[in-house]
């Protein structure tokens, strides 16, 4: 991944092929550019006079030295207002900045801190240009762009030496997202569950963490009916993926549970979907995909927290051995639930995965993560996740940390109603509750699982990867986006704080 470098230095200090420089709309006198060289500063005053360039938000001109100064060119890069600029804003001004120096070809280049210095607009101009970097060309011949950026430099008005480690941890977290993302976008033909067990279980060993991957028959013996009915399909058998690290000074801490579903490929069973936009349905294991990278960040940045996380993982195919409609399942933790669509499979693994994580580790609280209905597409669009949680204080440390990520999520209720909506005649639950509220009767469909434990269902089904309705982001390249990775490093990154040392 690009290395982002932190550096002291002045504007007319920095050799570089490239300097960005942010400018607030209706405030183009930048004091900054007065030190430049006075022909470069004439020109750029110019271009700001003519209002060619007014500093509108995402907007940019390239201006050339013609070998007076330091740097080869300059881009000005319109910040858009002052009073609405946020980390988000410096996100995703970082990340044009970054796309269009990739389009210019260059190797490295500088920018400019592009508001008063604090520690959150170093991590957010280091998230926007790592993440907007990115690109998914495994499947490509030819490789593009054929210069790859290696390196960036902000450039800042201090010299704490504390700016440098705030990029060095946002850059961690970030290859943690692009593994995220690097997975996410693998075809379901090279990913059937057995394949992300095994980059499972590397990720594991190179980062030093306890790992298990449980197979189908074992999971048969121990209960887990929901993951091997729906695993049961296809030829490709399901797998239970289990990592642990343990990086907690006092081992009897209580863990944090992250619990990811990864269906590899959801083409709805024999409650089959219609063909359009099926292709999308290799996204289905974007929950998982997230779950396996916090842990990878996690672990990277050796945090003194607990966490366990569980990746139960199938592949949804309609076959002569598929479990149907009318199926009656006995789950982990005993209950039977009645299947009425194959399609909802999503929360027959991740119940079974609950279950068991939380009988086996004793969690203090659990999230998990999936792209589990269309339903919450449909309710917040594809742009916000759907949060649904049975404690309070949880929620909204979460929901108060995606704000300031830009992964936004928004609590949906989950009112005792929604409960009689899974009633079923002939088993404990069902596994529908009709369109009405169907992204909160999924969530109620795994409260049944999670024993009083304080626990977060986060629904990524419109946000775990660029689709119809996603609002474009320099940021997020087309695909899989690593969605809920960041807010959930944070939210594990703020428990180590207040921990005994
Ligand atoms: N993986 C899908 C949910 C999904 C659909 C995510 C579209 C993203 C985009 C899930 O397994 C599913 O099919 N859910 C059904 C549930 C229904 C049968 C109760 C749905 O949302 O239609
Ligand atoms: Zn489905
Ligand atoms: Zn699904």
């Amino acid at each position: 991944m690009v290395q982002v470098k932190v550096e002291k230095a002045k504007i007319d200090q920095k050799q570089t092929s490239l300097l960005v420089m942010g400018v607030f709309e209706g405030e183009q006198d930048f004091m900054q550019s007065k030190e430049l060289d006075p022909t470069v500063f004439a020109s750029i005053k110019e271009t700001l006079e003519n209002k060619e360039f007014r500093g509108t938000f995402g907007s940019s001109i390239l201006v050339y030295t013609l070998g007076r100064g330091p740097m080869k060119k300059i881009m000005l890069l319109g910040l858009g207002k002052k009073d609405k600029f946020t980390d988000e804003s410096a996100r995703i001004c970082a990340g044009k900045a970054a796309q269009k120096a990739k389009e210019l070809g260059v190797k490295e280049f500088s920018i400019l801190q592009f508001s008063n210095l604090d520690e959150g607009l170093i991590e957010a101009m280091t998230e926007g240009v790592t993440l907007a970097l990115y690109s998914f060309d495994k499947y490509k011949e030819a490789k593009e762009p054929a210069t790859k950026i290696e390196e960036v430099t902000i450039l800042i008005n201090s010299d704490s030496p504390k700016f440098q480690s705030i990029a060095d941890k946002a850059s961690l977290i970030i290859e943690a997202v692009n593994f995220a993302r690097d997975i996410g976008n693998l075809p379901p033909n090279d990913c059937p569950p057995a394949q992300l067990a095994s980059i499972a279980l590397s990720l594991a060993q190179e980062h030093g963490m306890k790992a298990k991957v449980i197979d189908r028959y074992e999971l048969e013996n121990m209960g887990m009916g929901g993951i091997v009915a729906v695993g049961k399909g296809s030829n490709s058998p399901p797998k239970l993926i289990i990592l642990e690290y343990n990086g907690s000074s006092d081992p009897q801490q209580k863990p944090y549970l992250l619990v990811g579903k990864a269906v590899t490929f959801d083409t709805g069973g024999i409650s089959i979907k219609p063909g359009e936009k099926m292709d999308e349905m290799k996204f289905d294991k974007c929950g998982g995909c997230t779950v396996l990278a916090v842990m990878r960040a996690v672990a990277s940045m050796k945090l003194a927290v607990n966490v366990v996380g569980i990746v139960p993982s199938v592949e949804n195919m309609p076959s002569s051995t598929s479990y149907r409609p009318g199926d009656i399942i006995r789950m982990y933790n005993g209950k039977t639930v009645e299947v009425l669509n194959t399609d909802a499979e999503g929360r027959m693994i991740l119940a079974d995965a609950l279950a068991y994580g939380i009988a086996t580790y004793n969690p203090k609280a659990v999230f998990d993560v999936a792209t589990l209905t269309g339903a919450a597409v449909i309710a917040l669009g594809a742009n916000v996740a759907a949060i649904v949680g049975t404690n309070k204080q949880l929620t909204d440390r979460l929901r108060k940390l995606a704000d300031k990520t830009g992964e936004r999520m928004w609590e949906l209720p989950l009112y005792d109603e929604f409960h009689e909506q899974i009633k079923s005649t002939y088993a404990d639950i069902k596994n529908v509750g009709g369109r009405p509220g169907g992204a909160i009767t999924a969530a109620a469909f795994l409260s049944n699982f999670v024993n009083g434990v304080p626990w977060v269902h986060i629904d990524i089904a419109g946000t775990a990867w660029t689709q119809d309705g996603t609002y474009e982001k320099s940021y997020n390249p087309r695909g899989a986006t690593g969605f809920g990775v960041r807010t959930l490093v944070k939210l594990l990154m703020e428990d180590e704080k207040q921990q005994p040392a």
